[in-house]
């Protein structure tokens, strides 16, 4: 199979920043994607309904004219976070969901939950009002392996949210193991999984790949070989519970290439390239749509989109560097490398 047709794929998962950053990597999601849930850890956390329908705006100023795309809009749980702004942004539209960070367990998580106690009451209301929790899934106890964090997760946090509040539905972001893998598919009627390219790509032996790689590094950890294996088989199986999320997480390369380097993998313009390569190596580009573009929206009752794209089986090169100013550029996902499926020429715009 050398073209591949499906409907426009949306991005569950994604970090857009602000100021410069956000103008710079917006128009390749836009691009690319229908609809993106957008993450709240900036400088400060957004965290009630006022700051997100300001930072949509923010969105929606750098987003190209002719790119036809919906920021949908995330809260990020404190300690103290009100359960009425929640409850009403969502009911105004303008929180889809509501994202726990446990404190201090990844970029700008410090303002996160330090115990999940302190929020039972925000759960419970989101639990009424059909609002989806967003999980971060890692603990930050130091006593727990760095690589072991997202299954302690499951064990000391998911599982006990899971029993207490019954109807919450919950998306596990960025699942890294086979753990996170069989806790979704065990609790599939209301529970949803975002899944990375790199997971998809890579196991930890790339974080030191002939050196130490900054750009490999994110969080949750890129795991054993065993556990990519695991989301492969998730990811391409057609399981209605699994979807599509980047995780596009862009640092400035100064910060990543530092003496403590920042978490995140930018791939916003290479993401649908990605993760085709994976659905090709596993001979599943039959099931690639479900994947990018039907699963998530079943999961949080919005239509699919309407548009279809296409994607050819052509390599395209990939910039080394996306400069966000004068002085400071961001590297991507196969930076100085190539893709080997690109935009169909008449999908004007997308990226690649
Ligand atoms: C993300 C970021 O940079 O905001 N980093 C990452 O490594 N994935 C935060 C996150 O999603 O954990
Ligand atoms: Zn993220």
């Amino acid at each position: 199979m050398d073209r591949i047709t499906i409907r426009r794929p949306d991005d569950w998962h994604v970090h857009f920043r602000s100021g410069a950053m956000l103008k710079t990597v917006v128009p390749f999601t836009a691009r690319q994607f229908g609809r993106a849930i957008v993450m709240p850890n900036l400088v400060p956390p957004i965290t009630t309904a006022k700051m997100a329908a300001a930072y949509r705006e923010e969105i929606r100023a750098a987003t190209p004219a002719d790119a036809d795309f919906t920021p949908l809009m995330t809260c990020y749980l404190t300690d103290d976070t009100d359960p009425a702004d929640l409850v009403a942004g969502h009911r105004k539209g303008i929180f889809t969901a509501a994202k726990l960070y446990p404190a201090h367990a990844t970029t700008n998580a410090q303002h996160g939950v330090t115990d999940v106690a302190k929020i039972h009451r925000v759960l419970g209301a989101m639990e009424e009002h059909g609002i989806p929790l967003l999980t971060h899934g890692e603990v930050t106890d130091a006593a727990v392996d760095v690589f072991d964090r997202e299954r302690v997760f499951i064990e000391r946090v998911m599982e006990p949210v899971l029993e207490r509040f019954p109807a919450l539905r919950i998306v596990m972001e960025h699942i890294t193991t086979s753990h996170g893998a069989e806790i979704v598919r065990r609790n599939k009627t209301r529970m949803g999984a975002t899944i990375t390219p790199q997971h998809l790509l890579f196991n930890r032996n790339a974080l030191f790949q002939g050196g130490l790689r900054p750009h490999m590094y994110c969080l949750p950890i890129l795991k054993r070989e065993e556990h990519r294996r695991a989301l492969r088989k998730a990811a391409i199986g057609g399981e209605t519970c699994f979807f599509l999320g980047t995780d596009t997480a862009p640092h400035l390369r100064h910060l990543k290439e530092a003496d403590c380097g920042c978490a995140g993998v930018f791939s916003a313009p290479v993401a649908i390239s990605a993760y085709l390569h994976v659905f090709e190596e596993e001979n599943a580009l039959d099931r690639f749509e479900g994947f990018a573009s039907l699963h998530g929206p079943a999961f949080y009752g919005l239509p699919p989109n309407e548009k279809k794209v296409t994607f050819v089986r052509k390599s395209a090169d990939v910039p080394k560097e996306f400069a966000v100013s004068k002085d400071s550029e961001l590297i991507c996902l196969f930076g100085g490398g190539q893709v080997d499926w690109s935009p169909a020429r008449e999908d004007k715009g997308l990226v690649a």
